[in-house]
């Protein structure tokens, strides 16, 4: 029987203990462990990845612990637009979403851009419409926002004003959920949803929904999913770079995973991480900030959960 494997993340940065209380430290990881016992529920009931990480993320999304859905970022106009892209390493096929504003879960909305086929990225008020017309979940704006997300807006926009910007802790900055699979048939799948970052300019689109930066999927070889500031991902096209490292060099998914994240873009200071699964059930999570939010569940079933260093193992049940 062929291996299985999931990875998760929730964003990555700084993440200093005094961002949150020790509660919400509790109930992000807890969400985290929820996210992947529904993935890992569908891979070892024989679904599939695609399945897998489209059930992980909406966990995520529907949490306010995380960037993403439920407790995304606003923009400097006071405004969510959300980013969401699912790519099927057995096809290629993916489908993304951009600047949605009243779609409950993005990610399903990309899946079902995916399956009907006649675009790969819906952007605006077509998206909203699109994912209304196909029966999703609709909602006011005002569901996203949670008090936390409305403080660091402020936050930011007094730090823009006091010219500190850049000393802005990390939580009050950005973040984004994503999950990778490789199911019991041997297929490879990603999945990325976002708010963006705070203050991020109106109408502006990150790595999430381009296909080949923060997402991508291509069996044989490897299934990404990036966190961290998007302009940099799409420079790099860091999905697709992640899996040519593997393919044309020959790279195992650790060192593929490695030099993109703590080489390529360590010199830009940005803060980035990523969560990957390769063909034979390894996985590889490196981030270059002090921690990031994520969790994997090997081949062998163990269930893992972090936000910094240390690594805990957590039941499956
Ligand atoms: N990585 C998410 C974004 O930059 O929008």
């Amino acid at each position: 029987m062929n291996r299985i494997a999931l990875a998760i993340h929730g964003g990555c940065g700084v993440m200093a203990k005094l961002d949150l209380s020790e509660e919400e430290w509790a109930a992000a990881r807890a969400d985290l462990h929820c996210s992947l016992q529904v993935g890992w529920a569908v891979l070892s009931a024989g679904g599939s990845a695609l399945d897998a990480v489209q059930a992980a993320v909406v966990v995520m999304e529907d949490s306010p612990h995380f960037n993403a859905g439920y407790g995304a970022a606003l923009n400097t106009e006071g405004e969510h637009e959300l980013d969401a892209s699912i790519m099927d390493g057995r096809t290629l096929e993916a489908g993304a979403v951009t600047l949605a504003r009243r779609i409950r879960n993005p990610i399903k909305a990309a899946r079902r851009v995916m399956e009907k086929g006649e675009a790969v990225l819906l952007g605006g008020a077509s998206a909203d419409a699109f994912a209304q017309a196909e029966g999703l979940d609709i909602v006011e704006a005002g569901y996203f926002t949670t008090e936390r997300r409305v403080k660091a807006l402020a936050a930011m926009k007094a730090h823009v004003t006091a010219g500190t910007a850049v000393k802005a802790s990390e939580a009050e900055k950005h973040g984004t959920v994503g999950a990778v699979a490789l199911d019991r048939a041997g297929h490879l799948a990603a999945a990325t949803s976002t708010g963006g970052y705070n203050n991020k300019p109106a109408g502006r689109i990150g790595d999430t929904p381009i296909v080949g930066a923060g997402t991508y999927a291509r069996d044989g070889l490897c299934a990404v999913s990036g966190t961290g500031k998007g302009e940099f991902f799409i420079r790099y096209a860091i999905g697709h770079e992640v899996a040519s490292r593997i393919n044309y060099l020959g790279e195992d998914l650790e060192t593929a995973a490695s030099k993109v994240i703590m080489k390529d873009l360590k010199p830009y200071n940005i803060g980035a991480g990523l969560v990957a699964v390769s063909a034979d059930g390894s996985i590889a999570a490196p981030y270059n900030t002090d921690g990031m939010f994520r969790g994997w569940v090997t081949p062998e079933g163990q269930f893992c959960i972090a936000t910094h260093q240390k690594v805990f193992e957590v039941s499956a049940a």
